[in-house]
């Protein structure tokens, strides 16, 4: 079978990278048709510059990196230094890229690459705030039709949320944009931290990462040794979440998830709850199952495969 098409839509973070790092190391499945960045984690020039080092890392400077949206649709941004430290990427020395970002903008790229592609060839995976996808939907609506699905990583429910009691970083950064995107009848799939907090690495794991010595699998273990110090009241063990590595972990081996059709809406009023993903799980409202909702990972073959694809980079 020809390998998947994805765009990855991406604010990295160092658990963006793993999710990168697994996709490219995937030839076989997943072809990274482009990346487009978009202000989260941190601002918009430095989650540019952090993808284009992520793709050099995996020795694939010809994918083209777009940049996108600086801020969300309604808000102000809300970044998260406190997380992924002053650089989005801290834990690891990479070089600076020397691959120039396109000058094509994120959502005009969107836009071109989802009209001329065959429809339900694309797949676009989200791993921050939906900015850019719900500005290409908002200009050219007919993008909807076309996709084959959106995969991303945001939202949560039974564990309420990280950013606020209630929401999910990505989803709270930019609620308006998340509310357009599951509003509008395309297919999605919700990787949230219900499903994020059942596959935790932990530093074993690492250990056999960098142990296998390619370059990529070196660094990614010293990014995820910085990432792995936030979190300690919460975790209350040494392993740590890899969010967004849960989205291409869906691509590859959908079979490892446990996964729920729900009709899911995005609380965009209530000032307490803004950002939630309120999924109806028993199916109480009689509402459109607009999302596939996973809720676990089975985690001994999510790890070993990344650990697989992540070791064959360069
Ligand atoms: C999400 O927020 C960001 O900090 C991570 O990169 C991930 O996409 C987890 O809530
Ligand atoms: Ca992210």
């Amino acid at each position: 079978m020809a390998p998947r098409k994805i765009i990855i839509d991406t604010d990295p973070g160092q658990d963006d990278a793993f999710a990168i790092l697994f996709a490219l190391g995937s030839p076989d499945e997943l072809d990274v048709v482009g990346i487009t960045t978009v202000g989260g984690n941190v601002p918009l020039a430095l989650t540019s510059k952090n993808a284009l080092k992520v793709v050099e890392l995996a020795g694939r400077p010809d994918v083209p990196v777009h940049a996108g949206c600086p801020a969300p649709m309604v808000r102000k941004l809300i970044t998260a230094e406190y997380v992924h430290g002053e650089t989005g990427l801290d834990g690891a020395d990479l070089p600076e890229p020397v691959t120039p970002l396109q000058s094509e903008h994120a959502v005009n790229y969107m836009v071109r690459t989802i009209m001329d592609a065959p429809e339900g060839e694309l797949t676009v995976c989200t791993l921050g705030p939906m900015t850019n996808l719900a500005m290409a939907m908002t200009m050219e609506p007919r993008i909807v039709s076309r996709l084959r699905e959106v995969v991303l990583m945001g939202g949560g429910f039974f564990q309420g949320g990280n950013a606020t009691p209630a929401a999910e970083f990505n989803i709270f950064v930019d609620p308006h944009a998340a509310h357009k995107v599951f509003d509008s009848g395309v297919p999605v799939t919700m990787a949230g931290i219900d499903c994020t907090y059942t596959a935790l690495m932990t530093p074993e794991w690492l250990d056999r990462l960098r142990a296998t010595g390619s370059r990529a699998a070196i660094e990614a273990a010293n990014l995820a040794d910085f990432y792995r110090q936030y979190g300690t009241h919460k975790f209350e063990t040494p392993a740590r979440p890899i969010h967004d590595a849960c989205v291409t972990g869906y691509l590859l081996a959908p079979q490892i998830y446990e996964q729920r059709q729900c009709a899911v809406t995005i609380d965009i009023v209530s000032p307490e709850t803004i950002g939630m993903t309120v999924v109806d799980w028993w199916h109480v409202t009689g509402r459109r199952k607009n999302c596939n909702v996973l809720r676990r990972i089975d985690p001994a073959p999510f790890f070993k495969l990344m650990l697989e694809r992540i070791s064959a980079l360069p």
